[in-house]
């Protein structure tokens, strides 16, 4: 144990090698998660999100998959990013000229070398392989590529026939290897020993690849890296067949927090990335995800938030700024005076120790219906209880939608904005996006808020049911949740967002919790 930081002991970062690159697979393993598929723009701007996080080297695609897919990985790779770009290929010609015609700099270069796959899915002799394995590394670095060999399945194969596969590319030129732990059948005791004996039993780097098949990707691709390997791969968010790849967040992370390891990326850009990856992916983000999840860094418990309020370390391994993220304490059933009393506060109210305790049942009152108590909800029940019921900073007072199959969805709105009318229109991709930016262009001067979460539940069943709108507002370093019910989904929309927008006017300033600094 060399450290301690945020309470924890810090392992010896001495075990690792000096420099670990990170391959990012999101946009080439990632968007193999079935029913993603990204567009050559949308990769981009994915790709130049990673290049700004500070990634080693993008796996920008498959260039062979498709016209657009080579579309894609050509438009990343002139984009003039600092990470080395890299593309995906099969071991056969056609493959590797692909990647060469995408200008990319570098190939991963893929050979099955389980028995399961030589036989099964390529009925082809482990000879055969080895003689394509030749002919293929040398036709890519004739072509100017640098190779990383990758070998799939590998943790399924024969260890011997694997090292002479690796041996033979090695020896036609390949620059790295990788051995890929495709379905995820590792754990970080075995993926230390198999990592750590390719890593001694080789002449160049050894990167990992692992799958979470188990749920142990992370574990295991620190364990290799531990274990000598230079490189790892994964993926934002996770993202990935089946159970996904190693999570890159989690492992930047858990190097850093656990190991002390700096692998020099901008860790305050994470949070913004895997949101940017779910947005475009269509794949939610699980709520309890590691360091990326809405909960990672949300408390509702009294015992919690008690002691969080005195110090966040309590019940904080991770300073929520270090990913990007601020810590939110959310009110519910499981609040204690401590938190509800800091959240009022904090919103301008300032109620007696009684009207603290009413506050505090009511918050539990409605949080034994099973429902979710927001932000808004505290501040109106606050308001309630206190009679310190303000008007509203922002006010609707008229709202007009046009729709339809003809016509672009396009909304106007007329807002009381701190005692001010104010209309303005826009257009949106529907009418509820046209309707959320009306309102955004309508405030935005004096309140510059963003919409970070939006969630639609359906409470009932039919073409008339009634629908809550969830949403997250955020104003600088404040976040405000807030929900809006009714039939009508833009009326539902419009609701939550301005009882978003008025708690964090409410909010006006004040912090959350009494000490934020790091430890
Ligand atoms: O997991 C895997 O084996 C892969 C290969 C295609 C490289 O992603
Ligand atoms: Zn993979």
């Amino acid at each position: 144990m060399s450290d301690v930081k945020w309470g924890i002991a810090l392992l010896d970062p001495n075990c690792f090698p000096k420099k670990i690159k990170i391959l990012d697979t999101t946009l080439r393993d990632g968007e193999q998660t079935p029913g993603v598929s990204l567009t050559p723009e949308n990769k981009l701007r994915i790709a130049k999100r990673l290049d700004e996080l500070g990634v080693d080297i993008i796996e920008a695609g498959f260039a062979a998959v498709s016209q657009g897919e080579l579309e894609a990985v050509k438009l990343i790779a002139e984009a003039g990013l600092k990470a080395e770009i890299c593309s995906c290929s099969r071991v056969t010609i056609g493959d590797i000229d692909a990647v060469s015609k995408a200008e990319a700099d570098s190939i991963h270069l893929v050979i099955p070398t389980s028995d399961l796959h030589i036989e099964w899915k390529l009925k082809k002799t482990r000879d055969q392989m080895l003689q394509v394995t030749q002919k293929c590394v040398k036709h890519a670095k004739d072509v100017g590529l640098v190779v990383e060999l990758s070998a799939e399945d590998a943790t399924r194969s024969d260890k011997d026939y694997l090292k002479k596969v690796f041996r033979t590319g090695i020896d036609a030129g390949a620059d790295r290897v990788v051995a890929c732990d495709t379905v995820g059948v590792l754990t970080p005791e075995k993926a230390y020993e198999f990592y750590g004996d390719l890593v001694q039993s080789l002449s160049v780097p050894v990167s990992v690849h692992c799958h979470n098949d188990f749920g142990m990707a992370v574990a295991n691709s620190v364990s290799a890296l531990r274990a000598g390997c230079s490189e790892v791969h994964c993926t934002i968010n996770g993202l990935g067949e089946r159970a996904g790849n190693a999570s890159l967040e989690e492992i930047v992370v858990a190097l850093k927090s656990l190991y002390n390891i700096d692998v020099g990326l901008k860790t305050e850009l994470l949070y913004s990335t895997s949101q940017l990856v779910s947005r475009l992916s269509g794949i939610m983000v699980q709520p309890n995800k590691a360091i990326v999840g809405e909960n990672a860094f949300t408390h509702e418990s009294g015992i919690h938030t008690q002691g969080l309020l005195e110090n966040p370390s309590t019940y904080e391994s991770i300073d929520p700024s270090m990913v990007g993220v601020t810590r939110r304490i959310s009110p519910g059933k499981h609040s204690g005076t401590h938190a509800i009393k800091a959240s009022v506060e904090a919103m301008g109210i300032h109620p007696t120790d009684e009207q603290l305790r009413e506050i505090w049942q009511r918050v539990k009152v409605v949080g034994d219906k099973g429902k979710t108590v927001s932000d808004a909800d505290l501040l109106a029940i606050a308001e309630a209880v206190t009679g310190l019921e303000k008007p509203k900073a922002i006010q609707l007072q008229e709202v007009t939608v046009v729709s339809g199959n003809t016509v672009t969805p396009t909304a106007s709105v007329r807002l009381k904005v701190n005692e001010n009318d104010i209309t303005e229109a826009a257009i949106g991709v529907g009418p509820v996006d046209a309707v959320i930016n009306a309102v955004k262009k309508a405030v935005l001067a004096t309140e510059p808020v963003t919409l970070e979460q939006y969630h639609v539940k359906s409470i009932t069943g039919g073409t008339d049911a009634m629908v809550e709108v969830v949403v997250r507002m955020r104003k600088d370093t404040k976040t405000a949740t807030a929900t809006g019910v009714r039939e009508d989904i833009v009326m539902a929309s419009m609701d939550a967002v301005l009882a978003g927008m008025n708690v964090l006017t409410a909010l006006n300033g004040n912090g959350t919790t009494k000490k934020t600094e790091k430890q």
